[in-house]
């Protein structure tokens, strides 16, 4: 809930010094008018600590210079939504053409790797891992890692419990009746789904060098809170994280940012794919 209206405006200076924290932090860019946005997702935080305003929030972070507080004001700064199989034509695309391709490619190792780089609270990573299974890869050896900035969103996904309203969003009847568990008000995933699947807390803006080698790597809505020199460092990162041959996809309104000396755009059905040099 946003703050009262009575609630003194952000002063000036700590807007701009809220705008610089996130930025340094995490390289997202909150640019023009974004009151109502650090209004409404920072008074959790001035709540919890008895504060009264945002600007007693930057008083206390000038102050204890801590990383937990600042990390806690970024991370409520994130945007998560997601949802089970977003951009059903990723899907399609990975099902009818990459899968076939890789079920020949590796049948010798019979090995499979995949990242969803900006995962969120785990629905995108989870939906590559149930795909994998209704496609019969369940005797490979598949591992899917999940990854985001947010340490608290990596603890919801590694949890892989769902509300009625998340299941409800993308998800197919029949899969949710395959892969799901009631838990309590809640649906928690089987423990072959969730076995495959791996998350962690990583930077999109630290090397990736020691991540992969993937056969494919979704990194979806995330490009666009970020500046173009950012963009271009983390294409060139995930580059070098994937197999020759393997397959980049961004979010519907994301483009290859400059990077066309790494990826070779094509499209398959419907959906963009970004094929690594
Ligand atoms: C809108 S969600 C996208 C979730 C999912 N990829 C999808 O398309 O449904 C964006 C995610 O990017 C994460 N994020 C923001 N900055 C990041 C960074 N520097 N490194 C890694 N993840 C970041 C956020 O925490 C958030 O969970």
């Amino acid at each position: 809930m946003p703050l009262q209206t009575t609630t003194p405006e952000i002063r000036p200076d700590n807007y701009k010094f809220l705008q610089e924290h996130v930025y340094n932090q995490s390289g997202i860019v909150l640019e023009g008018d974004k009151h109502y946005l650090f209004e409404s997702r920072l008074a959790p935080i001035v709540r919890q600590l008895g504060l009264e305003t945002i600007n007693d929030l930057c008083a206390l972070m000038a102050k204890t210079r801590g990383p937990d507080l600042g990390r806690q004001v970024v991370e409520a700064m994130t945007t998560n939504e997601t949802y089970f199989f977003r951009d059903p034509a990723h899907y399609d695309a990975i099902r009818h053409v990459l899968l076939p391709r890789l079920r020949g490619e590796r049948s010798s190792n019979k090995k499979l790797s995949f990242w969803s780089a900006a995962s969120s609270t785990g629905q995108e990573a989870y939906s590559l891992a149930m795909g994998l299974l209704e496609d019969g890869f369940k005797d490979w050896n598949v591992q899917v890692l999940g990854t985001d900035f947010s340490s608290q969103v990596v603890e919801r996904a590694r949890l892989g419990v769902y509300r009625q309203i998340e299941v409800n969003r993308g998800l197919p009847a029949a899969l949710m009746l395959k892969y799901f568990q009631r838990k309590g008000m809640e649906w928690q995933l089987t423990e072959d789904v969730r076995r495959m699947v791996r998350f962690d807390t990583i930077d999109l803006r630290k090397s990736m060098r020691t991540l992969g080698p993937f056969d494919l790597v979704f990194c979806r809505n995330v490009m666009i809170y970020f500046d173009a020199a950012t963009k271009k460092s983390i294409m060139k990162e995930i580059h070098g994280t994937l197999f020759r041959g393997g397959w980049l996809m961004l979010g519907g309104a994301e483009t290859a940012f400059g990077a066309e000396e790494w990826f070779e755009k094509t499209t398959v059905g419907t959906a963009t794919v970004y094929v690594a040099k």
